[in-house]
């Protein structure tokens, strides 16, 4: 069985457009009952979200459980809501100011909660053609997860989605070889630092990922799954990308 993950970002800009979407992805969730389906709408509308019964994680949360932190939204508040998984650090998140260190603290404030984190780490074009790759994920991955430990033993499960920055929103993917080899390294960076069994981490590609390409990222064993931005608001596209997940 595969993982789908559906980032709406900032999508859609009404409350009845969030609700066509989100009774479409309650059917097609039916339908499909061999897929992991995880809705991840903005903030606003996850309690839209909850009335239709489907798996949620909430795009970004507050480090602390609560206080005076205006604009902010604390994990308590998302689990008492009924949300389970949480997106942490994703590269949107990280170009407005988000550092390792604040990515940490929100992974902590996650775990501590008893929420699922997904972590997602990538590179950009630039580290990229520097041969930086595997360097820049390595720092990613110890900055957010070396302080959280104690947490992450006690952990039920962790997601990490590898998302290259320059394969997001452009069209072009990284290639799904690429990308599982690149995953198993940073399979092997978790497992080398901390005492966590395999089978609780899952491992997420994203970039770009839509109908077309799905198939050859889902195929790769290393690829539990995929975390889809711009086509998991077209209704034409996700119908597909959920049908060919639940194939798997
Ligand atoms: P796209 O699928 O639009 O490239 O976005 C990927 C992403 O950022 C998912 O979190």
């Amino acid at each position: 069985m595969k993982t789908i993950i559906a980032n709406f970002k900032m999508n859609p800009s009404s409350i009845e457009e969030a609700k066509q979407l989100l009774e479409l992805y309650k059917q097609e969730g039916k339908k499909n009952q061999n897929v992991d389906l995880i809705v991840a709408p903005p903030f606003l509308y996850l309690s839209i979200a909850k009335q239709f019964n489907l798996e949620l994680a909430a795009q970004n949360c507050f480090y602390e459980d609560q206080g005076a932190f205006t604009g902010e939204i604390s994990p308590l508040m998302l689990k008492d809501l009924g949300v389970h998984y949480v997106i942490i650090g994703h590269s949107e998140r990280r170009q407005l100011g988000e550092t390792n260190e604040m990515i940490s603290k929100k992974i902590q404030a996650v775990l501590r909660n008893h929420l699922i984190p997904i972590l997602c780490v990538g590179e950009t074009q630039q580290e990229r053609k520097e041969g930086k790759t595997q360097e820049v994920l390595k720092i990613q991955l110890e900055q957010a997860l070396l302080p959280n430990k104690d947490y992450l033993l006690q952990a039920e499960k962790i997601f990490i989605a590898y998302e290259p920055v320059w394969a997001i929103g452009t069209g072009d993917f990284c290639d799904p070889r690429e990308a599982s080899e690149t995953m198993e390294f940073i399979k092997n960076v978790i497992v080398s630092h901390f005492d966590i069994r395999i089978s609780n981490l899952i491992m997420i590609y994203g970039g770009s990922v839509d109908s077309k390409n799905i198939d050859n990222f889902l195929k790769q064993v290393e690829i539990n799954g995929v975390l889809v931005g711009g086509a998991s608001i077209k209704k034409e596209e996700l119908v597909k990308i959920l049908a060919i997940a639940n194939s798997y």
